[in-house]
């Protein structure tokens, strides 16, 4: 540990590189041992890298929400490499729980649940429920079951920013305040795990993620969503109430009719350009071609076809943080339609976003 100019102590970050699917033991190992003796490692789970503590031990979990800066009332998600896990962490299994295991572990579905009183209360921030994941990552997998121990971990970004989709996303927020990253390159998802809530009368999606609403229905039934999810009310997963995915330029989500949305966004691009703010489109592909020819944008960033959201959503965060490194001071980005992945996908940029447009 080196304290620096500023009064704050830096640690020497490890940046251990590693193969997706067949991770080098000896590099796994390390890590492993960094969670068992209290420390922080950030790993890559399919959805986005994880900032990793063990979960039974309140002050390598209170760690986490230091490096983070993250609220304290806002719990974690508890890893585990093995379905039947959760009977440890979990008072009991409410109807649907062994379903939704079966049919997406491993796999982006968060399950909410009662929470054992032998997990500690700094995880679930002094809720009764406590939230569960098996994630489907190789990586994730070997270090969870190496360590032998449920690790606790949120997104590995500085809270507020959006989540981390590569090693260099994790060193650039959290380099020097973790012990070490597991880089494996870059998550295939993009956005992070859908959360359901089973200690609710009825199942009730917290935040859309991988798993999308239509699966679940066709496991469950009735599946409700909670209204934060899709409008920004008072949310009962406490994360979803803070500034979220935000890069650092001003986000203006347009949405509507394909035409109108693209003559907007042309309109709003001259107006910020005359002022002089760097300004960035990200844009479906389908309307790429028309912004180059009739805009020249500063930064224009493709995310894929329309109809294709797990493309748009793979890539948001890397576009979001591209724009900050290139320095955008408006980020002019058209929506997508909220079907599958859709919905995670625009509650993502909905929340990133400060100015919405709907026509
Ligand atoms: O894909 C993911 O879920 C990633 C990877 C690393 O697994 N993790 C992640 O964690 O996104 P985080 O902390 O960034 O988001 C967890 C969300 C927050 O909105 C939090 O409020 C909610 O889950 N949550 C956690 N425990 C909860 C609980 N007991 N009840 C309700 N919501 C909970
Ligand atoms: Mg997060």
């Amino acid at each position: 540990m080196v304290l620096c100019w500023n009064g704050v102590f830096k640690i020497k970050t490890k940046l251990l590189k590693v193969h997706a699917q067949v991770p080098d033991i000896q590099k796994i190992s390390q890590c492993a041992q960094i969670i068992q003796s209290g420390g922080l490692v950030a790993f890559p789970t399919e959805t986005v890298y994880g900032l990793g503590a063990n979960a039974m031990d309140q002050e390598a979990v209170a760690g986490i929400f230091r490096a983070k800066g993250r609220p304290a009332d806002n719990p974690l998600i508890v890893h585990i490499g093995r379905a039947a896990e959760v009977k440890y962490l979990s008072a009991y299994l409410p109807a649907g729980a062994a379903d939704l295991i079966k049919k997406f572990w491993p796999g982006p579905l968060t399950i909410v649940l009662p929470r054992h009183p032998r997990v500690p209360k700094i995880v679930s921030a002094g809720l009764d429920t406590v939230a569960v994941r098996m994630p489907q990552h190789p990586v994730a997998l070997a270090l969870i079951k190496t360590a032998r121990v449920p690790i606790a971990a949120p997104s590995a970004n500085r809270s507020g920013k959006p989540s981390p989709t590569t090693g260099n996303h994790v060193l650039k927020d959290l380099g020097g305040k973790i012990d070490a990253v597991l880089d494996a390159g870059r998550c295939d998802v993009g956005v992070e795990s859908t959360v359901i809530d089973l200690t609710t009368d009825i199942p009730t999606v917290l935040r859309p993620g991988g798993v999308t609403l239509e699966q679940l229905r066709e496991v469950l039934g009735e599946v409700e969503v909670d209204a934060a999810a899709r409008t920004g009310e008072a949310p009962r997963a406490p994360g979803m109430k803070y500034a979220h995915y935000a890069p650092e330029g001003e986000l203006v989500l347009v949405e509507g009719d394909a035409q109108r949305v693209f003559e907007h966004i042309k309109e709003l691009y001259r107006q910020n350009n005359e002022q002089g703010y760097k300004t960035a489109v990200l844009a479906a592909e389908e309307s790429l071609f028309r912004y180059r020819q009739e805009l020249q944008p500063d930064i224009l960033i493709s995310l894929g076809a329309r109809s294709t959201p797990e493309i748009a959503a793979n890539k948001l965060y890397g576009a979001l943080r591209s724009c900050d490194t290139k320095g955008a001071e408006v980020i002019l980005c058209e929506a997508f339609p909220r079907e599958g992945v859709g919905m995670a996908l625009m509650n993502r940029l909905e929340k990133a976003a400060r100015r919405r447009i709907s026509f």
